[in-house]
């Protein structure tokens, strides 16, 4: 497994790989890697010759007050696992190879990255989108995978790689679950024990709620019934929705193709979560 911390070493060996003709698949992390992450790698080698993987603890998705400082660097764990999975190449830049002092471009994706987690996290989904646009430049991937928690992250790249053009296929993977329906999350970490076993009750308020909106419960009493559901608990949540899943809007009674997004903190860890689904399937 190479680790190359410059853009030009990265490059250097894309174009070998290029030049043979491989296909490469690539996986955009910040570490602190756990299933959910070996699932994208798996997947990845699955479907290319060649697997990047992006260690980079992004400072411009971070805003004010978050944990930018404390998110966990398990740099030495995360080497030992993507060598187990056969990852070919990661890719772990420092900020200064990453951003230019004086660099001046943003990609923004409108509308999309305000809504939802952006409401209270401003400028997190610029940050996002344009560390993933830089990432994207510097492997020049065929195909980019994305865990399927990240629901409006996803969308958000969804959008852009759209709108840029840009030639790579972009596979969302499924949500790995703890045993009790917690989404794995680097995020975790932070819980105490006590939190631990509230933080199920996040992924059990989307199955409930499912299981009203399947029933016909109108779209506010399901959304006011799962937060209160999860003020109860202890949560502090941010929001819950009802939304379309192709383009997050707020669902509708006649829209079939349905996710629910949830947001909420369990004393200072912010936990998110949702559940994807089809009326008409159910
Ligand atoms: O999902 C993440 O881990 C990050 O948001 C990403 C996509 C690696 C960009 O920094």
């Amino acid at each position: 497994m190479h680790i190359v911390n410059t853009v030009e070493a990265l490059r250097a060996l894309v174009n070998t790989w290029k030049a043979a003709g491989e296909h490469i698949a690539f996986v955009p992390t910040m570490g602190n890697l756990h299933a959910g992450h070996c699932q994208l790698v798996k997947a990845a080698k699955e479907t290319a010759d060649k697997v990047v993987v992006s260690i980079f603890v992004n400072p411009t998705q971070f805003g004010i007050g978050e944990d930018f400082e404390s998110y966990p660097r398990t740099e030495a764990q995360d080497h030992e696992q993507l060598r187990a999975i056969n990852t070919d190449v990661v890719f772990q830049p420092a900020v200064s190879e990453m951003y230019s002092p004086t660099a001046k471009t943003t990609v923004s994706v409108a509308g999309l990255s305000e809504l939802y987690c952006g409401v209270s996290r401003i400028g997190h989904f610029d940050g996002v989108a344009t560390v993933v646009c830089k990432l994207f430049n510097m492997v020049q991937p065929d195909i980019a995978l994305f865990g399927l928690k990240d629901f409006q992250q996803l969308a958000v790249i969804r959008t852009m790689v759209n709108d840029l053009n840009m030639p790579i296929k972009i596979i969302g993977i499924e949500t790995v679950r703890e045993a009790n329906g917690l989404a794995m999350s680097s995020r975790n970490g932070y819980l105490t024990s006590k939190q631990q076993q509230i933080a199920p009750l996040l992924y059990q308020t989307l199955c409930t709620a499912r299981e009203e909106v399947i029933a016909g419960t109108n779209y506010t009493t399901v959304e006011q019934h799962a937060l209160l559901t999860l003020q109860q608990a202890g949560f502090q949540p941010d929001y819950f929705r009802v939304c379309r899943s192709n383009d997050l809007a707020p669902a509708q009674i006649d829209d079939t193709e349905l996710v629910l997004l949830v947001a909420a903190k369990l004393g200072k860890t912010r936990l998110i979560d949702n559940l994807c689904f089809s009326k008409h399937t159910a």
